[in-house]
């Protein structure tokens, strides 16, 4: 059996057939249900779709509507822009088409809220009409069967995957084969742990065979995250360190720290504003700290100043912090880094 074949019998066999935007199949009817199905699950969308259904029995009634009263019947379902553009797309659908579902997939597709797979299921599903799908759950059972390299929504991706889709959709039962690509994705070709052993695809899935189901579809790379480095400096004074509060905005903000520069010979300007003067200076190895949008790259500089010097007592703002005993202080998780290597000297 070829792979559509494989598809509509297991549809037959397994499919899901009784949901209410199955039965009396219009186009009205499959896109309310597309739309709610797009980001919520089957069992969630059920009482919602009932009483949509029952209050907007028709395109004109709900481009009608308020659109206050159509928000209200989507409220629990989420992603409002999904009932915003329905109501706009039923408005169109009354002012141009005389309120019927237009069947031209052109002009489905120039609908608000309406992509080129969905307007292909509610042909497909409601019509019969030939056109593929790929929504996310078809993109997996496809990626997966055969092995197709890439991440979804990158363009080579998502054109070969739709190639693959046109292929592979039978000239018969059109309808059928979409639902049922559509149930194996979101049933047995799970994200987590495909069911490959309940699926009509594994005479032939690719994945399947090298046992690679987790490596497809990819994931999409993440961005390198950009390098940023800094000179931190630690001033002691026998038994104690110098350190200061952060402003209350940015990185560690109000978190007490050590000054920093950026190049070694700012440390001059530094001491000689802070008055102190430099008796030692040791930079110690560098280590890395990760934020969710960069790294910084800390290299930690110890410089000893003469005791006589420490003019600067402390303030709400400056400290000197006593290596033995601490302080009650929130400290920027560097500077727990840092405090430690020097309790190690
Ligand atoms: N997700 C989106 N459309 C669907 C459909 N028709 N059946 C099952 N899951 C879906
Ligand atoms: Fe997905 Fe497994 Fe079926 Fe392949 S055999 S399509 S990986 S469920």
């Amino acid at each position: 059996m070829n792979f559509s074949d494989n598809v509509l019998a297991w549809f037959t066999q397994q499919g899901r057939k009784h949901f209410p935007w199955q039965q009396n199949k219009t186009p009205y009817r499959v896109w309310i249900s597309e739309i709610m199905l797009q980001q919520t699950q089957v069992t969630t969308v059920i009482p919602f779709y009932l009483r949509f259904m029952e209050s907007f029995p028709t395109i004109t009634d709900l481009a009608n509507a308020d659109e206050d009263l159509v928000l209200h019947h989507w409220t629990g379902l989420g992603y409002y822009a999904r009932a915003r553009n329905l109501h706009k797309a039923a408005k169109i659908i009354r002012d141009d088409y005389h309120g019927n579902f237009p069947e031209d997939i052109d002009q489905v597709i120039a609908l608000p809220g309406i992509g080129r797979s969905t307007a292909g299921a509610i042909l497909s599903l409601a019509l019969e009409q030939h056109h593929p799908i790929l929504d996310g759950n078809v993109k997996r059972v496809l990626a997966r069967h055969f092995m197709v390299p890439g991440y979804p929504a990158s363009s080579a991706f998502d054109k070969q995957l739709w190639l693959l889709s046109e292929k592979l959709t039978p000239q018969l039962g059109v309808a059928n084969f979409n639902q049922a690509m559509m149930d194996l994705g979101a049933t047995v070709c799970t994200r987590g742990k495909p069911k490959c052993s309940d699926c009509p695809l594994k005479v032939d899935c690719q994945a399947f065979y090298h046992e690679k189901q987790s490596q497809f579809p990819a994931k999409k790379p993440k961005k390198e995250k950009p390098e940023k480095k800094t000179i931190m400096v630690m001033f002691t004074n026998e038994d104690s360190v110098f350190m200061y509060k952060r402003p209350p905005s940015g990185i560690w903000g109000g978190l007490w720290s050590f000054y920093e520069i950026d190049q070694v010979q700012q440390l001059a300007k530094l001491s000689v504003d802070l008055g102190f003067a430099i008796v030692n200076q040791q930079p110690l190895k560098e280590f890395r700290h990760t934020f969710s949008h960069f790294h910084l790259d800390i290299t930690p500089l110890v410089v000893e100043i003469n005791p006589n010097c420490t003019i600067i007592n402390d303030n709400d703002q400056q400290l000197w912090y006593h290596l033995e005993h601490g302080a009650n202080i929130g400290l920027a998780a560097s500077s727990k880094t840092l405090l430690a290597l020097l309790s190690k000297n």
